[in-house]
């Protein structure tokens, strides 16, 4: 069984939807590590309820990236990670575990990409009035979501659409299609 670990920041419905999925079978994978920049963010309670170990930290009590990186790096080690899943982290990846898991960090991102990167890529999309939008999933590189892309959902907004209309039918896709992607991608691993 391929072991798998989610990095988030806030609420962590997507690592909800991951082990959900894995719990009815459709992901074939363990899910062995979450690790949070947050300490109080939603996603480490959902961990703790989940029972699956957490690396919680304040990025503010490090001096540099690489400092916090090596400690990440060492619980991804010593819990045997094969993939690391970004759900929701809100930081971008440094040479140090960028190296370390060549090709192995993925990322999820509710945009089309190139199309409405960085932060409230949903508010973005709706505010430049696009009728199309979306879900990406791609590797990570150095950037802000970057990497090469790996699959995309299509989304198309009703006239008039609210905010919070297209937010909640993005999340409903990203929470059916990341896990289903990551089966793909352990599957050829
Ligand atoms: C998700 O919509 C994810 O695509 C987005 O953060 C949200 C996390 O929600 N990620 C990015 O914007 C990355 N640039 P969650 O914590 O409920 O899974």
């Amino acid at each position: 069984m391929k072991r798998l670990a989610i990095f988030a920041s806030g609420n962590g419905t997507n690592f909800q939807a991951i082990v959900d999925a894995m719990k009815k079978g459709e992901l074939q994978a363990e899910v062995a590590l979450v690790v949070c920049d947050r300490p109080g963010a939603k996603v480490v309670e959902r961990a703790e309820k989940e029972q699956i170990p957490s690396f919680v930290f304040s990025p503010k009590d490090y001096a540099t990236k690489a400092e916090f990186e090596e400690k990440i790096l060492h619980q991804l080690q010593e819990k045997q990670i094969d993939l690391i899943a970004l759900a929701g982290y809100m930081r971008l990846i440094g040479p140090t575990l960028l190296h370390a898991y060549e090709g192995k960090i993925v990322n999820i991102h509710p945009s089309l990409l190139p199309a409405f990167p960085g932060k409230d890529a949903i508010g973005q999309a709706y505010r430049a009035g696009v009728k199309v939008t979306g879900v990406t999933i791609h590797y990570v590189d150095e950037g802000m979501d970057t990497g090469p892309i790996i699959a995309q959902k299509a989304l198309e907004i009703a006239d008039g659409e609210s905010l919070e209309s297209i937010e909640e039918r993005i999340h409903q896709i990203e929470h059916a299609f990341y896990p289903k992607v990551l089966q793909q991608l352990l599957q050829q691993m």
